[in-house]
């Protein structure tokens, strides 16, 4: 079995940080969320992996490399336009040759793996095997219409109306079928080949696609709220451990990393949370659920339930919360009289004050 990571979205819904990062790259818990991925893959015991990129392809290769770190082999597949899922598997056609895989949405965070997935895929053996989730609103997914022994009965790109709450997850399990499927569908009302449509093609085929309901943690990172949300959630699995330095006016309270060359001084930080290479913590209070990355100051500060990016500077600020700070981005105090504020806020960026 091969896998298909698809890392070319461009990520509108996380702006202003997907305008300099690709969104499979956001940090969770310190590590990009395409680590996470390749990790899940590579527990089924899959190596051979190809990845989808567009314009931000140098900045996922920087990252990942030959994947050899996370002990995938992985061949590097470039969509010159963001035209849709399908079309991610028109084009990946030499690297997937007559092979089952799994395709895998890169933003997609599924800490606890997806081995049962795989068994299911495995013991049926359908011409596709999608992963449903039950949601309050599935407007904004693929939804899937299930039969009483899991087969799929029809799918529906963002429905308006949906006739079912169960949500099409970004992992799918397909048979070399689904080849014929992805050249034989057109594009949707957004332009694209979407992979819901391939999989409707199938269904009206007569060919068997089954689906399975999750039962574990799945966020799809592609918005602020729950980025967090997965921050939060991946923090509680931490282990504690120090390899920085920790001063003794200092308290540490629950699961807490302090990554190497990191100083923590004068602070309390209260776990789950992660303390990133080099950052210097100072007269703070962080946590619990934040963490903060390499090479940032925090000093004379309060952040609960936040993520700090690399670079990112916070001083005099006491009442962070649900906050993610971007790269190099600082926030301060101005000197102004209390009700006064100053800021230079890039596009699309989100500022709450208190009111
Ligand atoms: C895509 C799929 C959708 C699926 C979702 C899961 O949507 O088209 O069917 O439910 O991923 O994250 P997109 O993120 O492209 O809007």
């Amino acid at each position: 079995m091969k896998a298909l990571v698809l890392a070319g979205g461009s990520g509108t819904r996380l702006r202003p940080f997907s305008y300099s990062m690709p969104k499979q790259l956001i940090p969770v818990a310190n590590r990009p969320v395409l680590d996470y991925v390749l990790g899940t893959i590579v527990d089924l015991g899959v190596t051979e992996v190809g990845v989808i990129v567009g314009d931000r392809a140098d900045e996922i290769r920087q990252a990942l490399g030959d994947g050899s770190r996370l002990g995938a082999r992985l061949t590097y597949i470039r969509q010159e336009a963001p035209l849709g899922l399908a079309h991610a598997v028109v084009i990946a056609r030499d690297f997937l040759g007559d092979e089952d895989f799994v395709m895998y949405l890169g933003d997609n965070m599924l800490p606890d793996g997806i081995a049962p997935i795989a068994a299911e895929f495995a013991e049926h053996r359908p011409a596709a095997h999608v992963a449903v989730y039950k949601v309050p609103d599935p407007r904004a997914f693929g939804v899937a219409e299930l039969g009483p022994g899991g087969e799929v009965l029809r799918l529906v790109e963002k429905p308006q109306a949906p006739r079912s709450d169960l949500a099409l997850m970004g992992v799918y399990f397909f048979t070399a079928a689904v080849h014929e499927a992805v050249r034989s569908i057109g594009p949707s009302t957004r332009g694209e080949l979407e992979i819901t449509d391939a999989l409707q093609w199938l269904v009206s085929a007569g060919a068997h696609v089954r689906a399975g309901r999750y039962e574990g943690y799945w966020k799809d990172t592609g918005n602020v709220e729950d980025l967090l949300d997965c921050n939060r959630h991946v923090l509680h699995g931490l282990r504690p451990r120090v390899d920085g330095g920790v001063d003794a006016a200092s308290t540490l309270v629950g699961p807490v990393v302090v990554e190497r060359g990191a100083r923590v001084a004068g602070s309390r930080i209260e776990g789950p949370a992660i303390i990133g290479e080099g950052t210097v913590v100072q007269d703070s209070h962080i946590g619990p659920h934040t963490s903060i990355g390499r090479a940032c100051t925090v000093v004379d500060s309060r952040l609960e339930h936040s993520i700090a990016l690399d670079g990112a500077s916070v001083t005099g600020v006491r009442g962070l919360r649900s906050s993610v700070i971007g790269r190099s981005a600082s926030v301060g105090t101005s000197g102004q009289s209390a009700d006064r504020y100053r800021l230079v806020v890039g596009d699309h960026t989100r500022v709450e004050v208190a009111a």
